[in-house]
């Protein structure tokens, strides 16, 4: 992508689907949830199950999703779900005690109990699985959480497919007596035990009947994705999902530019050092946010007009150039103008 063409104007456009279901992805934090179960799953991971507060059922979700947990505090978190999404009466998540976290995991770790109340957004999901014969799995540590459905999902489907899962040592790799009976097609690669793994190896040259799903921290993301390119896998065969936002350069433009609320008609103006978001919630839009750094693809909005400055961990490099939607927690503007579906 280059920002010049980036920045030409466009012709208007209608308002396209979302590349997430909007039915399900928009939901706010405001479903209530009780803490069923609270289990060791690995050093420093538990294992958290949630169900309605009045056994009904829990909305839909597919492999890949997440949803926002809101404790008591307030602190809202991001979690893959990774139990079983044919259970429509209970939502499992693996948490993951962050040394470096913002406090939401130390939290969980030290406060959450059965019997608790808390507050869940979504689910959505930025990390859908496509069809596809072959699948390569690539978990890093706690990374394995959304792969696990995945797994479950690519059974179902009769597909074949491999996990090499990563870690520091056995003891710190959670669920992995779910994987035993998945036998040769599971590879544990403890650091503990077998040193540093080769990614290029692990997936191998681009092949046209398999997919590549990673999920870890962002070293092994970038190794995978370093790796894909080295091998050259085609654009959007190999995706990832990061826990933190990956790095960004400097924003395309230095100048304040206009946001038109299609919706309203009003037209904000953004400075450097506002987010579109604010800005826009300031004008009275209804945008919900969540993570606000570009992981959770809580705040997606359609693009209508104008030519957005992507700055997410999210859109594939195809959804970039698509152009028919955008995260105004921290993506900004190419053109001058920008038309939202707000
Ligand atoms: S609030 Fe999470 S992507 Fe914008």
């Amino acid at each position: 992508m280059t920002l010049t063409a980036e920045a030409a104007p466009r012709p208007k456009r209608a308002a396209k689907p979302s590349r997430t279901a909007r039915t399900t992805d928009q939901r706010a934090a405001d479903q209530h949830a009780v803490v069923t179960a609270v289990e060791r799953a690995a050093d420093g991971v538990v294992a958290i199950t949630l169900a309605h507060p009045e056994g009904r059922r829990l909305p839909d979700w597919t492999p890949g999703a997440h949803i926002d947990l809101v404790l008591a505090d307030g602190t809202m978190r991001q979690y893959s779900l990774c139990g079983d999404r044919w259970d429509a009466h209970a939502y499992r998540i693996g948490v993951l005690r962050d040394p470096a976290s913002r406090g939401g995991s130390a939290t969980i770790h030290d406060t959450l109990r059965v019997g608790d109340t808390v507050r869940l957004g979504g689910p959505r999901n930025t990390f859908r699985l496509v069809p596809s014969p072959r699948y390569v799995f690539v978990a890093g540590g706690i990374g394995v959480t959304p792969l696990l459905p995945m797994i479950r999902q690519a059974e179902l489907l009769g597909a074949d497919w491999h996990l090499f899962y990563l870690g520091r040592s056995r003891s710190t790799m959670a669920f992995l007596d779910e994987l035993v009976p998945h036998g040769q097609r599971v590879t544990v690669l403890a650091k503990d035990e077998v040193g540093p793994s080769d990614l290029g190896a692990l997936i191998g040259p681009a092949r046209a009947d398999t997919k590549v799903y990673a999920c870890g921290p962002q070293r092994l993301l970038d190794g995978v994705l370093a790796a894909a390119e080295a091998d050259r896998w085609p654009e959007g065969w190999v995706r990832v999902e990061r826990f933190a936002a990956a790095e960004q350069g400097e924003p395309a433009r230095a100048q304040p530019f206009d946001v038109v609320l299609a919706r309203s008609g009003a037209t904000v103006t953004v400075a450097p050092g506002t987010t579109v978001l604010d800005a826009v919630q300031a004008a009275g839009a209804a945008v919900l946010s969540s993570c606000r750094e570009g992981t959770c693809g809580t705040c997606e909005v359609a693009v209508l007009d104008g030519a957005p400055d992507h700055r997410d961990s999210i859109l594939s490099p195809a959804e970039r150039r698509a152009n028919t939607c955008m995260f105004p927690c921290v993506s900004r503007s190419c053109s001058d103008r920008l038309v939202l579906d707000v």
